[in-house]
């Protein structure tokens, strides 16, 4: 299909569509300036992944993953959003006032927004939000831009967990230093993000299954989409035969199940498919 028409069928569905449920990874971050995982001179080039995002690379020299971290924190520091974040966020506030109009059933914004008991299954059964914006990255850009119903599956380069008392913190500064410690307990801090071989919070799975599971639209947007479980998401909306638009430069596992897809980049393609 010639691309303006694959623009255009973009463009309608994401009009019609009542609830919108986004998947992002690291290329709509590419623009701003920040290095993707896997494409050429990714950040993943010159590390290996067991030394710098595992918990056992971390056990082994956590002064290595903190010199790693706090490089990424200088570089998401200088960061701004850019287009295609900024469209993100105001196609959130169109379908809130889409909704507003249909007097749709709308959530507030933010964690717990479920029934985050953890006796529910998380699976649609209670309302969720028309706009859900589910993403791997965790630089803050999307946030920074506007969006506000942000689900972060790999948590958040800017918070810091204790790895004994548990204590989330945030208010640092952006360079920590060499084997940072917790004000609570003296504990080594590590970033509060989720490493290889770790699992994802709970609250967070029952969000983002609740939102890909209510959605009757699917954005994916710059994800080589082979982490799992945020690549599953758009499986699991195609096969309730929801449609997905993806975005990349290349295509990827979720192009098999695209409705339509874009093929370029993120920061050019996206406002095109959102109107003023
Ligand atoms: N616009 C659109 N897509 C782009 C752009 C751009 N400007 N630049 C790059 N891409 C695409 C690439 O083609 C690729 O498919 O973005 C994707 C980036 O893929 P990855 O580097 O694998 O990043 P991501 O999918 O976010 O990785 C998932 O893996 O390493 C872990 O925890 C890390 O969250 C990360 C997860």
């Amino acid at each position: 299909m010639a691309q303006s028409k694959s623009i255009t069928q973009a463009k309608k569905l994401l009009k019609e569509a009542k609830k919108v449920c986004v998947l992002t990874g690291a290329g709509i971050s590419a623009e701003s300036g920040i290095k993707t995982f896997r494409d050429a001179g990714g950040l993943w080039e010159d590390h290996a992944v067991e030394d710098v995002a595992t918990p056992e690379g971390f056990t082994r020299d956590p002064k290595l993953v903190w010199r790693f971290y706090n490089a990424r924190r200088k570089s998401a520091d200088v960061a701004a959003p850019n287009a295609a974040h900024l469209t993100l966020a105001r196609l959130e506030l169109a379908k809130q006032r889409q909704s507003k109009q249909k007097s749709y059933p709308v959530l507030g914004h933010g964690e717990g927004n479920g029934n985050g008991n953890g006796n529910g299954n998380g699976t649609g059964h209670h309302k969720s939000a028309v706009f859900t914006l589910l993403t791997q990255n965790i630089d803050g850009l999307h946030q920074q831009a506007g969006s506000t119903n942000v689900v972060e599956l790999h948590g958040s380069i800017w918070k810091v967990r204790c790895t004994k008392c548990g204590l989330i913190t945030t208010d640092h500064p952006i360079e920590l230093p060499i084997l940072p410690k917790c004000e609570a307990c003296s504990a080594l801090l590590r970033p509060h993000v989720v490493w290889f071989g770790e699992n994802l919070e709970s609250e967070i799975l029952e969000k983002a299954e609740a939102a890909a599971l209510a959605c009757d639209l699917f954005l994916v947007i710059g994800t080589s989409a082979i982490v799992h479980p945020a690549a599953s998401y758009p499986l699991l909306a195609a096969q309730r035969k929801v449609p997905v638009i993806e975005i990349n430069l290349e295509n990827t596992p979720v192009t098999a199940v695209s409705a339509v897809t874009l093929l370029g980049k993120a920061g050019e393609l996206l406002p095109k498919l959102v109107s003023e």
